[in-house]
């Protein structure tokens, strides 16, 4: 059901995000997740004042590292100590920036302390602690297999599509805490692949 107060004060958070998110170029991110949560809050159940926040605001934490820092840390092929270092640090201000943004919106404060705490191991975080943690993370990962996030990011990490398909394809089943992300990466990830062979079609 529409909550008009509700999608106005989502509508304000995204204003709200927007520079922080600009800094790494995440708006599209955050957008498509938040799609994805919302599917995801539909079949799975769990908390929209929870969920919808944390997956909005979950990566403004990029905007505290320098370009050089982000390109370290940068996508899914990033690893080693430094990458997992710099990680942590777009996790932890994050977290902050989000309890700022919010506490700023007059928000519920036993609602942002939750919120906060799956935003600062959104990542890194092997476990889930709640239904709504398991949800955030889904959607952040759904954002890899989409056609918007696949396509941007097979170009600004410059990436070979096909190599990232695979890259995509062998590890997929292993990130989702939920049926409902799993069954939507797999078809996400079949279109993906006719994507591709049309392009490769269209380029001979
Ligand atoms: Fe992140
Ligand atoms: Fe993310």
């Amino acid at each position: 059901m529409k909550d008009p107060e509700w999608s106005e004060f989502i509508r304000r958070l995204f204003q709200e995000a927007e520079p922080y998110l600009a800094v790494r170029g995440d708006m599209a991110h955050a957008q498509v997740s938040h799609d994805y949560a919302l599917t995801l809050i539909r079949k799975e159940g769990g908390n929209a004042r929870i969920v919808e926040p944390a997956i909005i605001l979950h990566d403004v934490g990029w905007s505290r590292l320098d370009p050089r820092e982000i390109s370290i840390a940068f996508g899914v092929l990033a690893e080693g100590e430094e990458a997992d270092r710099l990680n942590h640090i777009h996790e932890l201000e994050g977290a902050s920036i989000a309890g700022q943004v919010l506490k700023s919106l007059d928000y519920d404060p036993l609602l942002i302390e939750k919120i906060v705490s799956i935003i600062r191991t959104h990542d890194s975080g092997v476990d889930i602690r709640s239904r709504e943690e398991g949800l955030v993370k889904d959607a952040d990962k759904l954002w890899r297999s989409s056609k918007v996030g696949f396509w941007q990011e097979a170009e600004r990490q410059d990436l070979d599509p096909k190599e990232l398909y695979r890259y995509l394809n062998e590890r997929y089943k292993e990130w989702f805490f939920t049926s409902t992300a799993l069954t939507l990466a797999g078809e996400d990830l079949e279109e993906r692949a006719k994507e591709i062979d049309a392009n490769r079609l269209d380029s001979t």
